[in-house]
């Protein structure tokens, strides 16, 4: 097997990744949009948009793990003398005399040309607009006169894209559309509760149509052999029930040399209830037509795309690293910083691999994705936060997941994950941080959702804490519950039914004893925030007695936390060792590892240096460090689904992106920057590109969630991309612990751990309403410490540069 082929490239300048072969080994996919109106967009012009929410909202209709992958999306046929083509490649997969897909900031631009027509599109959802332009330039750069049969091809998906996908008996009955000029509305269930419909428009007139997908495409064809593009030929046809579709048709003739541009939006609409219909059934369309007015000439929308990308511009301009490495430099720069992004967007919802209906928005995911988008979007990180939070008990305890359509705590998850609790404080600290926001605390935030149980936010990192210290176990070590950030250590489960969940079936926790030493350290870490946090307000008794808990909780892991070469990872339901030496597999796991590091139980003691070396003794390897060691081999009933998956796979020793920066963070504060750096540089979306394609199989610019580990049938193969806390977590890794320019309440904190090799590097970083310059140079090759700062040619004592609003230099010497 070839491992080196490459499919693509970065081209920096204009931050886009270039995929030269439409058949890369996965679709290598984009996102549009960044508010409210949402695609996903692969190499091929596959995917599908949704409004706000994936499942509830869902636009256009895509058939997950569908045959051949990634079939269906916003195609462009060209009949060209009966040759017909996509820009794309896909659906006809005709070959191309040339293909090229640019993946940039929330665009993608694809490119296609044959027998001397180029075809160019560019997909892009402009800023605070719901739809999606697509701008599609035809060239003839033939010497003859050439006429094309263009058509274009969009399919409905009828809102609920649970219910799209099972429910036909009622479906193949209810879709509605309407034709009106170059505009096709699609109206499913407008007339009773819906309020929203969608159209799908061209800026020129069209010489036909289809809504039918039936007469469209043939009920024995596929998308790549539509009948009506086949024929040249549209059908004009209605669509009535069965699969509402939008299709224009537009017969172009082109000059030698002419171009000519098509724009074509992809559009939602909402109605008042009383400003829903102009005449019986006929749909007001006011709105649509307002919108469609905004981008109807190739000025408004590449003006509209300048806005895009002054957006990125200043989103990116808030931290930017020079280190003359391009690898690291692009990521950090660019890559890293908008994966971010799409998390914030996204959550766990809607990837290739999320369906949009499983998943919505994560309590202990989003406050992880918060510390990724904090510094470019602070007012929608504040938002999120009063979000997250309106969905805890009184208790402390918290659903694990949200709607974001609707904002409430989703009953089918319920809760009982005992570490939820604690990244309510993570996120919020690091909002105020970096904003300096104070007032945030006293926001006044329901419990559940419930109007009248309103309490000022500092209230409900109360009940955070003391979440852990009401749930201790024999061992006064956290109790786990249903599982801590490992989903999949379910501990109070206890399932053989293969129908049950493993996160919603019985949470087992009446006399358990299942406890959590990443829960401990967790605390330990976010306690101590905590703890500083109070005493910044001067609520000092508070402070007091929130460090006697985490000091208590340091004493319990150093007693009975400890295995001798690492720290344990818990305590089952019955008071036995998990993670321990003398368990028969899985003696090691990660967690546990970089939480108690991070947190620096038993620094002195040499145990955060032992917890080190063992992880790269037993969990490190080739492609990044796994979860476990060894892997499990079989299905223990007490553990629940960990033990589930095959060897090497997702949280059974896979390479869980997600907690490798725990470990890369714990050996920062270690001091120790050569094997932060090398671990680091294992899952780095550049290096892995650089070194493999093939093999990875997934998106070369974006981190995925798990990677096959040592034990796999085949290690380094990536799966679930984009989706994941390792974006959030390999941005405050580089930003904050190894280039080490770290947010406090008072200012900037410079403390880098760097590989020794790294001699110097500048970075720009905005803060509040400052610009720091700040120039780091390491002359005696050392891994941390600081010999001496300057800030604005005034020597400063210490490492951190008090915040000042205006612009200044800083120069840092390491010694
Ligand atoms: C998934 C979940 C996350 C969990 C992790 C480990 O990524 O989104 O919440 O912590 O798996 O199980
Ligand atoms: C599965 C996955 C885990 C995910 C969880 C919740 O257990 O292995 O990664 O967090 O489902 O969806």
């Amino acid at each position: 097997m070839t491992t080196n082929k490459k499919y693509g490239h970065f081209d920096d300048a204009a931050r886009e990744y270039v995929i030269t072969d439409p058949k890369t080994p996965w679709p290598w996919i984009n996102y549009l949009g960044n508010e409210d109106f949402f695609s996903l967009i692969s190499n091929t012009a596959g995917g599908y948009s949704f409004y706000k929410d994936a499942k509830f909202r869902r636009i256009t209709r895509y058939r997950y793990n569908n045959v051949p992958m990634d079939n269906g999306g916003r195609y462009f046929y060209i009949n060209d003398g009966g040759i017909m083509w996509n820009p794309g490649w896909k659906p006809c997969k005709t070959p191309l005399d040339f293909y090229e897909c640019r993946h940039g900031m929330n665009y993608t631009r694809i490119i296609g040309r044959k027998n001397g027509i180029e075809a160019s599109v560019l997909f892009f959802v402009p800023l605070k607009t719901w739809c999606e332009v697509q701008k599609l330039t035809l060239r003839n750069d033939s010497q003859e006169v050439r006429q094309l049969k263009l058509f274009s091809f969009e399919e409905w998906c009828l809102w609920n894209a649970a219910t799209d996908m099972e429910n036909f008996q009622r479906n193949f009955s209810t879709g509605e559309v309407e034709i009106e000029g170059s505009v096709i509305y699609h109206k499913t269930e407008y007339r009773e509760r819906r309020n929203h419909y969608a159209y799908y428009s061209v800026n020129t007139p069209i010489d036909g149509f289809d809504t039918d997908r039936e007469t469209f495409v043939g009920l024995y064809n596929g998308f790549d052999q539509p009948d009506a593009v086949l024929e040249g030929r549209p059908r004009n046809s209605h669509a009535h029930g069965w699969s509402p579709i939008a299709s224009h048709y537009i017969e172009v003739e082109l000059q030698p040399g002419e171009s000519r541009d098509f724009i074509f939006l992809l559009g939602y609409v909402e109605n008042e209830q009383d400003q829903k219909f102009i005449a019986p059934k006929v749909i007001n369309k006011e709105k649509a037509l307002a919108t469609i007015a905004r981008f109807d000439t190739t000025e408004k929308v590449d003006a509209a795309f300048d806005e895009l990308k002054d957006y990125w511009d200043r989103l990116l301009d808030i931290y930017v690293v020079d280190t003359g490495n391009d690898k690291l430099d692009r990521m950090v720069n660019i890559w890293n910083q908008y994966q971010c992004m799409i998390t914030f967007c996204m959550s766990r919802s809607a990837s290739f691999f999320e369906s949009g209906i499983g998943r919505g928005m994560g309590f202990r995911d989003s406050n992880q994705d918060l510390v990724g988008f904090v510094h470019q979007i602070p007012e929608r990180a504040r938002q999120r936060i009063i979000d997250i939070a309106s969905t805890q008990f009184p208790d402390g305890g918290c659903y694990h997941q949200y709607q974001p359509l609707t904002k409430r705590g989703n009953n089918d998850i319920g809760g009982g994950f005992n570490d939820d609790p604690c990244w309510l404080i993570f996120g919020t600290v690091a909002y105020i941080k970096e904003t300096g926001d104070f007032t945030i605390l006293d926001e006044p935030v329901p419990f559940d959702n419930q109007p009248g149980s309103e309490v000022p936010l500092l209230e409900h990192l109360r009940v955070s804490f003391n979440h852990v210290i009401n749930n201790l176990g024999p061992h006064q070590l956290p109790l786990i519950g249903r599982a801590d950030w490992n989903d999949c250590l379910n501990l109070n489960c206890f399932s053989w039914d293969p129908n049950e969940s493993f996160q919603t079936t019985e949470n087992k926790s009446e006399g358990s004893k299942a406890e959590s030493l990443m829960i401990a350290g967790l605390f330990v870490v976010t306690g101590n925030e905590y703890i500083d946090l109070c005493r910044r307000i001067g609520h000092h008794e508070e402070a007091d007695r929130a460090r006697q808990a985490v000091d208590a909780m340091s004493a319990a892991v150093m007693k009975d936390g400890w295995d001798g070469e690492w720290y344990l990872r818990a305590y089952d339901f019955f008071g036995r060792k998990i993670g321990s030496k003398e368990c028969e597999e899985a003696k090691i796991f990660i967690e546990s590892q970089g939480w108690c590091t991070m947190a620096g139980i038993g620094r002195e003691q040499g145990m955060v240096n032992r917890s080190l070396d063992s992880v790269k003794k037993y969990l490190e390897c080739e492609h990044g460090i796994v979860l476990n060691n060894p892997a499990f081999t079989k299905y223990i009933y007490e553990y629940g689904e960990i033990s589930s998956y095959p060897e090497g796979y997702k949280e059974n020793a896979g390479i869980f992106c997600h907690n490798n920066p725990w470990v890369i963070i714990g050996e920062t504060l270690a001091g120790r920057g050569d094997d932060a750096w090398a671990h680091y540089a294992k899952i780095l979306p550049s290096y892995v590109e650089e070194k493999y394609q093939t093999l990875h199989k997934v998106e070369p610019y974006v981190n995925c969630q798990m990677v096959a580990g040592k034990d796999a049938a085949k290690p380094g193969e990536g799966k679930n991309s984009w989706l994941t806390g390792t974006a959030a977590w390999m941005w405050l890794t580089v930003s904050q612990y190894i280039l080490g320019i770290k947010p406090t309440y008072d200012g900037l904190l410079i403390d880098p751990c760097l590989p020794s090799t790294a001699q110097e590097y500048s970075v720009k970083r905005k803060f509040r309403d400052a610009e720091y310059r700040i120039r780091i140079t390491n002359p005696k090759g050392v891994s941390k410490g600081i010999l001496s700062m300057q800030v604005d040619g005034c020597s400063i004592d210490g490492n951190l540069i008090p915040y000042a609003p205006g612009s200044h230099e800083v120069t840092v010497v390491m010694g």
